[in-house]
């Protein structure tokens, strides 16, 4: 029986750099929250290892020796000492290096999905660990939930949510490089994110500091802020992780999908996806 599991797109709803550490990360106060849609990742047992890539963004995947996925599976193997042989499907629905987890997600997701498969529970804190040496944004991915991360991103609280927020998410088909994005963080820390209010008011107050960055490396990052900010009904538009997405949370679903019909006309070669917080 093969396993499915999602491999929720996240957005950075805000993203504070606090400080430069010496290890070469930088420490942050982010929002993370999660939309219904991303990857799909499926897992089941096989005669021999196996691992294929399908979905429109396969193509940008090819060739990738080293895979998050398969590191993620090794990983798993050592730390519970299993080895059965799986054959993996990753259907890569979002565009990489793009701000939006999509590694990190299918990472979590190849975590998630190895557990079920060998008995292991979600919450066993080896899980964790995995998810912590494999990147940043990893743990956050395994728990695909709403929260606030500290440290480089790992280390976190889940806050309230809000579930059903309309979401528009727009690429405009620009890979930005992490490391380049916060090579470039000014060095000015500006304060940290509001804990004592909403998750959408402090987003509010909040801000993402690689946005002038990422927009020094990536002028359409730019351009993409500002067709957002034109559309009617949207409540908060901001860039994502170190971009080049940038998403817009909407009033309701009718704004939402007019803006995305908007963007669609005027940028036809941007990717965009009416989605949602979950
Ligand atoms: O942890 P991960 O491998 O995803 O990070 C990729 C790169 O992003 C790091 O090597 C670092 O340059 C940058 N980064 C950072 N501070 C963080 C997270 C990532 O400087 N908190």
């Amino acid at each position: 029986m093969a396993i499915v599991e999602a491999a929720r797109a996240k957005i950075n709803l805000a993203l504070h750099v606090r400080a430069r550490r010496t290890d070469g990360y930088h420490e942050l106060e982010t929002l993370f929250a999660f939309v219904a849609d991303g990857d799909v990742l499926t897992i089941e047992k096989a005669a021999e290892d196996a691992f294929a890539v399908t979905g429109p963004f396969a193509p940008a995947l090819a060739g990738e020796g080293d895979n998050l996925v398969l590191r993620a599976r090794d990983r798993f193997r050592e730390a519970f000492g299993v080895r059965k042989p799986v054959a993996i499907r990753l259907e890569k629905n979002l565009p990489v290096a793009s701000g939006m987890g999509g590694g990190s997600a299918d990472a979590a997701a190849t975590l998630r999905a190895l557990a079920r498969l060998h008995g292991v529970s979600s919450d066993d804190p080896a899980l964790m660990r995995c998810a912590d040496a494999l990147g940043s944004d990893v743990p956050a991915c395994l728990l695909s939930t709403t929260a606030i991360g500290r440290g480089r991103g790992e280390a976190l609280m889940p806050i309230e949510g809000a579930p059903g927020v309309p979401v528009l998410l727009v690429n405009p088909g620009v890979a930005v490089s992490t490391p380049a994005v916060f090579g470039r963080w000014g060095r000015v820390d500006r304060g940290g994110i509001a804990t004592d209010m909403s998750l959408l008011d402090a987003a509010g107050l909040g801000r993402n500091d690689l946005q002038s960055p990422a927009i020094a490396l990536a002028p359409e990052v730019a351009a993409v802020l500002t067709l957002l900010e034109a559309q009617p009904g949207a409540t908060l538009v901001r860039m994502s992780g170190s971009g080049a997405t940038c998403f817009a949370l909407f009033q309701n679903i009718a704004a939402r999908d007019a803006a995305a019909e908007r963007v669609r006309v005027t940028e036809p070669g941007w990717w965009c996806l009416e989605t949602a917080l979950v």
